[in-house]
């Protein structure tokens, strides 16, 4: 049989990973799909940039439209990023009938209802299990390894820079700065790593989770984010004096009144499994009613991880190249027709645990007004630790656990408690997850 043409835009960090693994493994990834994978064409901002991989044989164009109008290519994988020329040309490929294979999570979340649509429409598959979690094939566990269960709740640390620098500054008091500089050396950050470390990314990941894993349209607008930015080394070390990790968190949850869908870190109970997760590695927790609690880990950024991913979805593209469109697994694991319209719940009606931080004159009565205060909002007090007193000898900082409460009365509490004359600055406050 002809071998499969394919074009890829994008020889980055994740371009270059597929083309290495498609060449180094092509024997067997032929021996997998049926047929070799010729890689026939590749589109890059500049030719004459150094690149991690070979490109013999490949015609290499600055035009992402040359490939995706070429009419021998048959599959295309978008590796360039970004949403809006990421979206004109996997437009433009999938009413040629062309497939797609992406790694773009900002380009799923926000336009994927628009392209699952239009696939449908011309026969073809967009495939994207790059997109979530790098080289972890979490999209498939869930669409197809779960289709049995009734999917109640999933968490993840699904943001590999993230974690990456969360884990370098705890375990080594790396400056945050510092290890972001890194992460982006190491090509695992985005091109504007604000979106991996004020949640945006995670938050385009959890939104293409919990559709897969609810059945719902996607709807990154709706997702609520908080970044790490604000995360303190007296925080992670507080934490863990109490028995908790600080995760950057991905949650999606299905209730009676909605979905959740947020990302913000989280203390975690260190004897969970994922609270143990480090570096650049992800991890998803899935609870199905059928199969219980299930964790995927691995790693969730780089070149070679993440083509894991990729090269997976191309073979699974041209092994259904023949199939009949209907008979394949829906882009959202539910047939297009079936999605349900589950509202996602405002923040305020989201109900977790929190850490509260703050700093407090150090007199007599003020810990009464604070729990005063919580006890107005009907919050009740899990654990209070008051630590040493800082250099400015007036002001004592305490920690507060609190049992799980609405996020609407913590945020009507927390301006109450910032409002005392014995209470400076803001207080610090971290949301809790036990994941039983
Ligand atoms: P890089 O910045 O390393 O690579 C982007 C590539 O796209 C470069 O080769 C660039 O060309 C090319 N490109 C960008 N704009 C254009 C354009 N207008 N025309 C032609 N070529 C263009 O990015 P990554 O490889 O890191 O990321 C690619 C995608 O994969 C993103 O969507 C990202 O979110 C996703 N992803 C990344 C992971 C990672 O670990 N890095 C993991 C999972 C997903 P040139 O080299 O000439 O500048
Ligand atoms: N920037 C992303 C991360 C790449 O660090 O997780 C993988 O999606």
């Amino acid at each position: 049989m002809k071998p499969v043409k394919i074009g890829i835009l994008g020889l980055g960090t994740v371009g270059c990973g597929s083309v290495n693994v498609l060449t180094r493994n092509a024997a067997e990834i032929a021996r997998r799909a049926g047929r070799q994978i010729e890689i026939s064409m590749a589109a890059v901002r500049n030719l004459e940039r150094p690149r991690i991989c070979g490109t013999e044989g490949v015609r290499l164009t600055t035009d992402p439209f040359e490939v995706a109008n070429d009419p021998d290519i048959e599959i295309i994988l978008e590796l360039m990023g970004g949403t809006e020329l990421a979206r004109e040309v996997v437009v433009q490929a999938i009413s040629q009938g062309k497939h797609v294979v992406t790694a773009n999570k900002a380009l799923i979340a926000t336009h994927g209802n628009e392209l699952f649509a239009l696939a449908q429409e011309n026969g073809v598959m967009v495939a994207f299990e790059a997109a979530v979690a790098g080289g972890i094939p979490i999209i498939k566990a869930i669409r197809e390894g779960l289709a049995a269960n009734q999917i109640q709740w999933l968490a993840g640390i699904i943001n590999g820079t993230g974690n990456f620098i969360l884990t370098e500054m705890r375990d080594k008091g790396r400056a945050f700065g510092d290890v972001l500089k890194e992460a982006q050396e190491l090509g695992y950050a985005e091109a504007d790593p604000t979106f991996d470390v004020e949640g945006i990314d995670a938050a385009h990941k959890l939104t293409i989770l919990a559709s897969i894993a609810f059945g719902i349209p996607l709807q990154f607008d709706k997702a609520m984010t908080e970044g790490i930015t604000k995360i303190t080394a007296e925080d992670v070390s507080y934490a863990e004096e109490l028995g908790y990790r600080i995760k950057h968190l991905g949650v999606a949850r299905k209730t009676d009144a909605g979905v959740e869908l947020r990302v913000h870190p989280t203390l975690i109970p260190e004897r969970q499994l994922i609270a143990n997760v480090d570096g650049v590695m992800n991890a998803v927790l899935v609870m199905g009613d059928a199969v219980g609690p299930t964790l995927y880990y691995g790693a969730g950024a780089g070149d070679e991880p993440t083509a894991s991913a990729v090269v997976a979805d191309t073979v699974d593209v041209v092994r259904a190249l023949t199939s009949d469109p209907e008979n394949r697994v829906p882009h959202l694991a539910f047939q297009p027709d079936a999605l349900e319209d589950l509202p996602i719940l405002p923040i305020d009606q989201v109900e977790t645990a929190y850490y509260l931080r703050m700093a407090v004159e150090d007199k007599s009565g003020v810990l009464a007004e604070i729990t005063r205060i919580l006890g107005e909002q009907e919050i009740s007090i899990e654990a209070f630790v008051q630590k040493d007193v800082t250099e400015e000898w007036t002001q004592v900082p305490i920690v507060l656990l609190t049992h799980k409460t609405k996020e609407g009365r913590m945020n009507r509490a927390i301006s109450a408690i910032e409002a005392l004359d014995c209470v400076y600055g803001s207080v610090m406050r971290i949301r809790m997850e036990t994941l039983d």
